[in-house]
């Protein structure tokens, strides 16, 4: 049975431990270019002992950036900007890796700080949305977006493509897909927002093909010995979520038979009101039934808070990894304290050796 200190190994890589940064946007970039900011932050994040450091939602192409401010990879000085962070997450000992995203409709958005609506059409921070069809997310995202052509589909698809590479030659070894979130690849899969009638669109096998496609188009380029992952909205609750949940697991099957090796479970917000059960662990059941009938490691964040929780969801089986995102800022150590609350023996040999060489000494903290 394995546990929250145990390695975790999945093709080439292996992780120090199941604890892994959830990808957490920081608004911060320039045109796409990440600076000191992120570098401190994911810097610190590695250093404070989780295996995993996602990277943010990072664009593939500009019309992709939830804000003006996200990170992007559609262009060399960007991934430049990357190389640095690679380093310094792989110093501390934690393996680097990136989501790479396009938020479709809600996309051209404010900062959440500042509002976290569309920007105004006639505000020239803005630009124009695309998404499956001409259908606005509604409530403070609600600009409409142009439907996509077929010239569109390709182009974004070459985008992910295009985008992994880069990843690649700066040192990432584990690459994220954003399928969730009410996202462009989401909200191709959900009928609430794909209302298409061509080959993307109508049966579950039409609405699945952007996703399906882009998976075999990133694994063509991304090597076969590091981990190919995505995470995907599998669930809504809006009252239909049995038929959701058995669509997306049949999908997470065809994308695991294309290439996919790991599927990060998350939720769908594809519609405004729904009825989520927010409460401590709660995507657990959903994320153990999923790995269980797709047989891919898996993970799942949302409320998973104190490290019995972590460890828990861990030792019965429920997930491979857990993916913590506001634990994480709050205390970017929390796997310091993890480990000692949890027994763990020399717990602070979780963190790199400038810090645990003290504390484990001392038994200062
Ligand atoms: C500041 C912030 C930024 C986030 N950005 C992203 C993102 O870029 N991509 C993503 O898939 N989820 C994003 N999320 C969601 C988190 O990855 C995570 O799933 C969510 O916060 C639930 O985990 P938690 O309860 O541990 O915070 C973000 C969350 C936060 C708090």
């Amino acid at each position: 049975m394995a546990s929250l200190f145990d390695p975790f190994t999945l093709k080439d890589v292996t992780l120090r431990n199941r604890i892994a940064v959830s990808p957490m946007c920081q608004y911060s970039a320039n045109d796409g270019v990440i600076n000191d900011w992120h570098h401190v932050h994911l810097g610190g994040l590695a250093r404070g002992g989780s295996g995993l450091v996602i990277v943010e939602a990072t664009a593939v192409s500009p019309e992709g950036r939830i804000t003006p401010g996200c990170a992007g990879l559609w262009n060399d000085e960007q991934a430049k900007a990357f190389a640095p962070a690679v380093q310094t997450i792989k110093n501390a000992g934690a393996v680097p890796g990136i989501q790479i995203a396009h938020a479709g409709r809600k996309a051209s958005a404010n900062r959440p700080w500042e509002g976290d609506d569309h920007i105004a059409d006639d505000d020239p921070r803005g630009w124009e949305t695309i998404a499956p069809s001409a259908i606005a997310y509604g409530g403070g995202l609600s600009k409409v977006p142009r439907e996509m052509t077929k010239t569109d589909i390709e182009r974004v698809k070459q985008a992910f493509v295009d985008s992994a590479k880069r990843a690649l030659s700066v040192g990432f070894e584990w690459l994220e897909l954003h399928f969730a979130h009410g996202y462009l690849a989401q909200s191709f899969l959900s009928g609430h927002s794909n209302k298409r009638t061509d080959e993307y669109g109508g049966s579950f096998e039409n609405r699945s093909r952007f996703l399906i496609e882009t998976v075999q188009a990133v694994r063509a380029v991304w090597p076969d010995n590091l981990p190919l992952t995505a995470r995907l909205g599998v669930i809504e609750y809006d009252g239909q979520d049995e038929k959701t949940l058995s669509e997306a697991i049949e999908l997470v099957k065809l994308l695991k038979a294309n290439g996919l090796d790991f599927i990060d479970v998350s939720m769908g917000f594809s519609l405004g009101k729904t009825n989520i059960p927010w409460g401590p662990a709660f995507l657990g059941p959903v994320a153990e039934r999923v790995r269980r009938e797709t047989g891919l490691p898996a993970s799942t964040s949302w409320y998973i808070s104190t490290p019995h929780e972590a460890d828990g969801l861990i030792r019965d089986g429920k997930v491979d990894l857990v993916m913590l995102a506001r634990p994480l800022l709050t205390d970017p150590h929390w796997p310091f304290r993890a480990a000692k609350e949890l027994g763990v023996e020399k717990a602070a040999w979780v963190l790199p050796s400038p810090y645990a060489h003290w504390l484990e000494r001392y038994r200062a903290a």
